[in-house]
């Protein structure tokens, strides 16, 4: 089948270079001429595990082709996927639509009969209404539909979400265009995707909800944690424990510094405006936008709280500056909030991220950028992890303590093996764990109370420079009685 997309951006690329690995011949098609230049000389705008190699292998094959020209490639198309972006309005917090309405209108002028035309893009309910009304103004008599397709892609692993979709959702109310939905996703419904047949309206829906949904845990475990931290508890223990209840299930239970991306705060604000336009209130939504930007503005003054309230003049190294890792997306990064209110409190900041550096620079002022990790956190009074890039769980510990300043580090996505940091000496400030100095306490304590053996006892723990005293252990012994302490 022949699958023409528009909008050759994250979404768009993805799609089309996954639906020509699934055997259909698909041009992308985008109205800029640098990328198609350069998507056409084997270069790829986007950093996305594993999509050079899949467009690479396309290309040869010759399923997957790059044009500027939208009316050429329409010939013969079967379907046209309409794949722009649909950013916040300016000013507002509804979806800016402007570039699907005229992507709907230039499809409109060169369909031929027979065409379906699929909304890929994170739209409002309602859009494909007016989408069609577009091109039906446009050309009465033309015989085509509209139908919604929305993604489910998460940056970092497009691919294997596409091929094996945890669902795939159309949303058509025309039964020969349902037939030719049903013929392009055969592949994957061979492969036992669930492929799953709404209204259009309800699966305009679906996006938005599940992106809410998935925000709202997040903000859920996000304020989960502050509590497990008031009461010294684990929120990964607590993930677990709640996240084994199948109605619950453990995916997006991880707490962090608040979440960002192109896409959870813009259609949380997007959802919400569209249900306001309907006198409807979301209350659990904007609660959880509300929480999310709560956390993203005190997530700075958590973190000069665990340097000591004061990193005036102090260098602070930030390992991690995309939103997520296995991108080079900073659109919403949590680093942004971090690096802005350290650097208003007066620090240097010195910074590192595997992917993100070049994207960076367009967003961030006054940071220095490293060549690595260990450059980045050579001479730091402190260290902070705001990306959870495995290659940061990986580093050499010792090898960090004998090069950094002061030994104090604030692991904002629970990422590092908490034995293996204190191990080197570090004073590590986890995300909803019990205070450091707490857990301590709590294993040092009998050790205090009782004779030294073989010349050892109290110091061991003391060296990490944050045990709190014998009285703060016997004030803690009576709020969680221990065994064994007197
Ligand atoms: C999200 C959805 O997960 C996709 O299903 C959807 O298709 C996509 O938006 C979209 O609408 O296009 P994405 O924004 O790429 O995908 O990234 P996520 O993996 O969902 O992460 C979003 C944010 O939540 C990140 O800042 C991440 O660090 C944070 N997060 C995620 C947490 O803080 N905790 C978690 O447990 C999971």
């Amino acid at each position: 089948m022949k699958v023409v997309i528009v909008g050759s951006g994250y979404v768009g690329l993805v799609s089309g270079a996954c639906f020509s690995a699934l055997g259909h011949s698909v041009v992308c098609v985008d109205s800029n001429e640098q990328k198609i230049n350069l998507l056409n000389s084997g270069g790829v705008p986007i950093f996305e595990p594993g999509l050079d190699e899949l467009i690479k292998t396309n290309i040869e094959q010759n399923r997957l082709a790059f044009s500027t020209d939208l009316k050429t490639s329409l010939r013969g198309a079967d379907f046209a996927f309409i794949a722009v972006g649909t950013p916040t309005r300016q000013g507002g917090s509804e979806a800016d639509l402007t570039s699907v309405y005229a992507v709907a209108s230039e499809i409109a002028l060169s369909a031929e009969d027979g065409l379906v035309i699929v909304t890929k893009s994170t739209v409002p309910v309602g859009t494909g209404d007016a989408v069609e009304a577009i091109v039906r103004t446009s050309r009465p008599d033309l015989v085509f539909a509209a139908v919604s397709n929305p993604e489910f892609l998460k940056e970092g692993s497009a691919i294997d979400d596409f091929m094996n979709p945890d669902r795939v959702v159309v949303g058509c109310d025309v039964p020969w265009a349902t037939e030719k939905m049903k013929m392009l996703y055969e592949p994957l419904r061979a492969a036992d995707a669930p492929i799953i047949h709404t209204g259009r309206s309800a699966a305009e829906v679906i996006k938005y909800a599940a992106n809410a949904f998935l925000a709202i845990k997040i903000s859920f475990i996000n304020e989960i944690a502050d509590f497990c931290e008031a009461v010294s508890a684990d929120v990964s223990e607590v993930a677990n424990g709640i996240g084994h209840d199948k109605r619950i299930g453990r995916a997006f239970l991880n707490p962090g510094p608040g979440y960002g991306g192109s896409c959870f705060p813009k259609d949380s604000l997007a959802l919400l405006a569209t249900a306001q336009s309907h006198t409807v209130s979301l209350r659990v939504v904007e609660s959880s936008i509300a929480a999310n930007d709560a956390r993203k503005r005190g997530i700075g003054r958590r973190v000069s709280s665990a340097f000591g309230h004061s990193v005036r003049g102090k260098t602070i190294a930030i390992l991690g500056l995309t939103f997520k890792a296995n991108t080079d997306d900073m659109r919403e990064a949590p680093s942004l909030n971090i690096i802005a209110a350290l650097q208003k409190m007066g620090a240097r900041v010195r910074a590192y991220d595997p992917e993100g550096m070049e994207q960076a620079r367009h967003y961030l002022q006054n940071v220095e950028y490293a060549s690595d990790a260990y450059n980045c956190v050579e001479g730091a009074d402190g260290i902070v992890i705001a990306t959870e890039w495995k290659e940061f769980a990986a580093l050499d510990f010792m090898r960090i303590a004998a090069i950094v300043s002061h030994p104090v580090i604030v692991d904002l996505r629970n990422i590092l093996d908490v034995h293996k940091v204190e191990t080197a000496g570090f004073e590590l400030h986890r995300i909803g764990s019990p205070r450091r100095s707490e857990t301590a306490s709590i294993q040092a304590a009998p050790r205090l109370l009782r004779p030294k053996v073989n010349g050892q006892g109290e110091h061991s723990s003391a060296a990490h420079g944050s045990i709190r005293p014998v009285s703060n252990s016997l004030a803690l012994q009576n709020r969680y009685p221990i065994k064994g302490l007197a």
